[in-house]
């Protein structure tokens, strides 16, 4: 089965080919980091707009990287949500539209679904049950995976994400955006314990985060001075490790929870050198298996999309009840990861 994905709910367009017997065929992604950047932050309309421009030189640029034309395919996945709402509908009217054109089966998938499976495209993918840490720009969640939809929630953020807290931090500290690489980069010539930030909710018994105090406590520390450019990069390793040391702590409760062995993390923050540094230590020490996406699939992309939506179009075969071709669709700008069946 080789199913196109369409990715475009926020600012990545992300067209890729995924076969369910040989891997990932070919993929295409445009970024709008750079459209966005001087505004500090996703500016939807813009956002909208681009993905009308790009989606459909995009799916033509994967699938000439598949080797395929579009007649090959056998279906069509897009992110349905969450996301924004305009944005959203770009890839949802386009993939749809293709289904429809071809006659094929097409399909609507969870972003988030596609994050949580994206560490399964690596070349030594973790059996399931997984626990899994979902860290991205708009969401922190602890989950049990006991099978495909089977997703139980065992912990959330009360308020930022982690992404977000990387996000408005690096902003304080006057970098660019999307924050998290670039705070990151300086944080590599920053010396340890330089600044000491709070570790929001570490000592709660629970699972939940809270990374809003953070972003308050860079506030305070740059308004009384940071000094110079060398302190300014131990602020950034601050910031990193007060993240870091929080979300490795809570996966790592997490999994004593669950009873589960193995420990999947994806999102954009799954990137994040320190935080894969941590947990592999955490692997070693605790006796437990760590699986990261393969770094070009951690931030958002059309891959995780197709190969998504190829299971779940597999799962739905097996069961008699492959979609119809669609003559509609919809779009869920929210969407709990948790409400998937
Ligand atoms: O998953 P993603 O591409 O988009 C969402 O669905 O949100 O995640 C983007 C987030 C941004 O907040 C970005 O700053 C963060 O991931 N990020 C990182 C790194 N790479 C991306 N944060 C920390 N360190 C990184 N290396
Ligand atoms: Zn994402």
């Amino acid at each position: 089965m080789r199913i196109l994905g369409i990715e475009s709910s926020c600012d990545e367009t992300g067209l890729a080919v995924y076969c369910t017997e040989r891997g990932l065929l070919g993929q295409a992604l445009h970024s709008q980091v750079d459209m966005h950047e001087r505004y500090g932050g996703v500016v939807p309309e813009l956002a909208s707009r681009d993905h009308v421009r790009r989606v459909v030189p995009l799916a033509r640029q994967a699938l000439a990287d598949s080797g395929l034309t579009i007649a090959d395919l056998d279906g069509i996945a897009w992110t349905e949500g969450p996301g924004l709402a305009g944005a959203l509908l770009v890839g949802a009217a386009v993939g749809a539209s293709l289904a429809w054109a071809l006659g094929r089966p097409g399909i609507g998938v969870h972003h988030l679904e596609g994050h949580l499976l994206s560490p399964l495209l690596a070349d030594d993918p973790p059996p399931m049950p997984f626990t899994a840490l979902l860290v991205s720009g708009g969401h922190t969640q602890l989950l049990a995976v006991e099978g495909l939809g089977r997703y139980r929630l065992l912990g959330d953020t009360l308020d930022d994400a982690a992404g977000e807290a990387f996000d408005k931090s690096a902003k304080l500290l006057g970098l660019g955006y999307p924050g998290g690489p670039a705070l990151s980069r300086l944080a590599a010539q920053g010396t340890p314990a330089r600044f000491r930030l709070p570790r929001p909710m570490l000592n709660d018994p629970g699972l939940d985060f809270s990374f809003s105090g953070l972003k308050t406590a860079v506030r305070t520390q740059v308004a009384r001075g940071i000094g110079s450019e060398s302190d300014r990069a131990s602020l950034a390793l601050e910031v990193e490790s007060a993240i870091t040391e929080v979300l490795a702590v809570k996966a790592v409760r997490a999994l004593h929870d669950s009873g589960h062995r193995r420990l999947v993390v994806a999102g954009g923050v799954s990137a994040n050198r320190q935080l894969r540094e941590r947990l592999g230590q955490a692997a070693q020490r605790e006796g437990f298996g760590v699986w990261f996406p393969p770094p070009a699939l951690c931030t958002d992309n059309g891959a995780m999309i197709a190969f998504a939506g190829a299971l779940r179009l597999q799962a739905l075969a097996r069961l008699g009840q492959l979609p119809a071709v669609p003559c509609g669709f919809t779009v869920k700008p929210r969407w709990p990861l948790h409400e998937l069946e």
